[in-house]
């Protein structure tokens, strides 16, 4: 596992109210903040550890799946397998004679995906790949259907957008649809409002990890407009204690959130050879579902 260090590389003016407001102490440096919290255990566990909530969750998305009787599936960004395992068991729907594929980055979610599994055996049937999607050369089928659900697309770094379209394109069958789902994003105003609601909230949140005890506190910065929409950078701090509650380990990530208007995204996926067949914003979040053009 890399972990990339962002350095000096860092905007001065974040950095500088990172301490004044006590983010950052005196004792953290910068050269150690890292890009991005994906691939860092903590992920994992702090997702692993909502996964009740997950349960109430509305995904969108997953009703088009089988819309075009796919006989194989690939997630991008499985997690510990809570949307393959939903798939797996649709109501109504014999599933059997489709492949299911998940492709998950942060390779910590391994033991929670197998713990998910006993949970759930239907998971067994499950070709589970911890690589990235972008570079892994494990993936050699093409897919009749690829989803990448909860908004993930809005958290790839926006200079990773064509090369995740262009992956997507490779490994899709002809007639496959991808469908993913993304912050509904209509209109400059929509997106000023989004905005205005995300701005500077800082929470926290304590796990008992059994072995000691984990905080999780971030920092938004308010968003800022670009060509494509919005950006919103977020600071992650995850500070492991003992069970004694001393500080063992503090680990610290910059990430962002694109927020893409849906005239560009539309635009970007044009360019990248593909068409719009579903445009779906009667739930949370806005679902599309294109297809090679
Ligand atoms: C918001 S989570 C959603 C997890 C799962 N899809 C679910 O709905 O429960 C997004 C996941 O995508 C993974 N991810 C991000 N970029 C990835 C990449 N390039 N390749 C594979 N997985 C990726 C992250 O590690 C993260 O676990």
């Amino acid at each position: 596992m890399i972990l990339i260090t962002m350095g000096s590389n860092l905007p001065e003016k974040e950095v500088e109210r990172l301490y004044r407001d006590q983010f950052l102490l005196p004792s953290d440096h910068v050269q150690d903040i890292y890009q991005d919290g994906y691939q860092h255990e903590t992920w994992a566990d702090v997702f692993w550890r909502r996964r009740f909530r997950h349960s109430h969750r509305e995904d969108p998305e997953l009703k088009f799946v089988f819309q075009t009787s796919p006989s194989n599936v690939l997630e991008i960004g499985a997690g510990y397998g809570r949307i393959l395992q939903k798939l797996l068991e649709w109501k109504n729907k014999d599933t059997s004679a489709i492949a299911f594929t998940g492709i998950e980055l942060c390779t910590y979610f391994q033991t929670y995906f197998l713990q998910y599994q006993n949970l759930f055996p239907s998971l067994q049937r499950v070709r589970m790949i911890f690589d990235n999607f972008l570079t892994t050369s494990a993936l050699k089928d093409n897919y009749d259907v690829i989803l990448l659900p909860m908004n993930t697309l809005a958290n790839f770094p926006f200079v990773q957008l064509d090369s995740l379209f262009k992956t997507v394109h490779r490994y899709l069958t002809d007639e496959g649809l991808f469908l993913f789902s993304n912050y509904k994003i209509t209109s400059s105003e929509q997106l000023i409002k989004h905005i205005n609601k995300d701005t500077e909230y800082s929470g926290d949140l304590l796990v008992d990890l059994g072995s000691g005890l984990l905080t999780a506190e971030y920092y938004d910065f308010p968003s800022t407009f670009t060509h494509y929409g919005a950006e919103s950078i977020t600071y992650i701090c995850y500070s492991t204690f003992s069970r004694e509650y001393a500080l063992l380990k503090r680990s610290i990530f910059r990430s962002s959130t694109i927020f893409l208007l849906s005239d560009y995204l539309k635009q970007r996926l044009s360019a990248n050879g593909f068409s719009v067949v579903i445009n779906d914003d009667s739930s949370h979040s806005s679902v599309y579902g294109v297809m090679k053009t």
